[in-house]
């Protein structure tokens, strides 16, 4: 299958370029179409696996508008000089927020009302030898991120392919798999794929909801539309109260403070509680990234780096992002997931009596915290920030 046809048919995928074709198209560097997309030049969709794609017709739009440029080398410093004035091309506010927003939700709506779907068997059994399929636990080079493993990020995440992997050798077909530790729900979601129905015990709250909503399929389409909801409230949302929990300016300055509350606010008008939450997921890993904490880090420190004037992080851009690659995993679960498995996620402590019946359950599957905040993984760490930001919604309802 070509690059380009991951998720297009033969017809459309030609409107589809991928990064190389797309400097091609514009005359310019590849290394130039990053600097673009940085300034907000450009807005590529991204496939799951990260890829960038182009459509022809943005592009066009762009080389159209750039019409006047003197400096083609360096978008970020595109003048127009008209009339003996020079001015920039873009305004501030059409890089960063109008015209990526419209685009790409088209971008996104296209994608999700095309019937094909990326097959991501290549990234599970093809690769490896069958006849070291026992023995074979390297899974370096495939994609973790595969239908809706890629919502959340979350501290000791397995591996799906080692889930799935153990679920194929020791369980059948529509039986019974437990994972007593279920984190962000792995186990679960390679379950629902493999036919199997699955019962989650976890502790954190945040990572019950994550688990619930990386199971529950819902109609991308459905998603997109409510997306375009919570784009046009947000824009009606003014002067709202911050929420009031400690250190709340310690870890987010004002103006992402603003933008998250409005987006909050946003994501709660929605009625249907799983749609709420998918959307609550989304917002979750925003949080993390527009905060000052560091990244690819699960305790919380304040990183100097984000505490200079250059970090300014655009709220809602990160949320479209975030959104933009959860819809499009979501629409991959939905066409594989077997629609009548069953995914029950309990919110308890493990150790305890859960109320699941005694050998009810045909296979355990789990992979157990590590050590405590202290000392190693910081599941309370990671979740905190989140958890504040959610604890209205999603956090208490288990
Ligand atoms: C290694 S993580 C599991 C990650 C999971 N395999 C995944 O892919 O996301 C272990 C999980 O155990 C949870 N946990 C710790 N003690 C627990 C307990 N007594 N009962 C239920 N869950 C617990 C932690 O909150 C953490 O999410």
């Amino acid at each position: 299958m070509g690059a380009t046809s991951i998720f297009l048919t033969k017809q459309e995928s030609g409107e589809m370029l991928n990064t190389k074709q797309a400097a091609m198209f514009l005359g310019v560097s590849t290394k130039t179409i990053y600097r673009m997309e940085e300034k907000g030049l450009i807005h590529p969709i991204r496939t799951p696996g990260g890829q960038r794609r182009f459509t022809k017709s943005a592009l066009q739009q762009y080389l159209n508008k750039s019409h006047a440029f003197t400096a083609p080398q360096n978008p970020s410093k595109f003048l127009v000089k008209e009339n003996g004035s020079t001015y920039s091309l873009f305004k501030e506010t059409e890089l960063k927020q109008e015209v990526p927003t419209r685009q790409r939700i088209d971008h996104l709506e296209q994608i999700v009302s095309l019937g094909a779907s990326r097959n991501h068997q290549q990234h599970y059994d093809q690769q490896v030898d069958p006849k070291r399929w026992v023995e074979e636990w390297d899974f370096r080079t495939y994609q973790t991120k595969t239908y809706t493993h890629g919502f959340h990020n979350y501290p000791a995440m397995f591996i799906p392919q080692v889930a799935r992997k153990l679920i194929l050798a020791f369980s059948e077909e529509n039986s019974l798999v437990c994972d007593i530790f279920c984190g962000s729900g792995t186990t679960l979601v390679e379950s629902c794929l493999l036919n199997r129905n699955s019962i989650g015990i976890e502790l954190n709250p945040l990572a019950v909801l994550i688990a619930r909503v990386k199971t529950i399929p819902i109609d991308p389409k459905t998603l997109t539309i409510k997306l375009k909801a919570i784009l046009n409230d947000y824009q009606q949302i003014k002067n709202i109260e911050p929420p009031n929990f400690a250190n709340l300016g310690f870890w987010f300055s004002k103006n992402v403070i603003r933008d998250l509350t409005r987006l909050r606010q946003a994501i709660w008008n929605i009625s249907e509680e799983n749609i709420r939450n998918f959307f609550s997921v989304s917002f979750s890993e925003v949080v993390r990234v527009v905060s000052f904490t560091r990244h690819n880090e699960f305790k919380l420190f304040r990183s100097p780096d984000k505490l200079t004037d250059k970090f300014k992080p655009e709220v809602l851009g990160e949320f479209i992002k975030m959104c933009e690659n959860n819809i499009i995993g979501m629409k991959e679960y939905v066409h594989d997931v077997l629609p009548h498995t069953n995914s029950r996620i309990i919110m308890g402590d493990t150790t305890k009596d859960n109320g699941i019946p005694h050998n009810s359950v045909d296979f355990i599957i789990t992979s157990p915290p590590y050590g405590d905040s202290r000392t190693t993984v910081a599941y309370g760490q990671f979740s905190r920030l989140s958890s504040q930001w959610l604890t209205r919604i999603g956090l208490k309802m288990y």
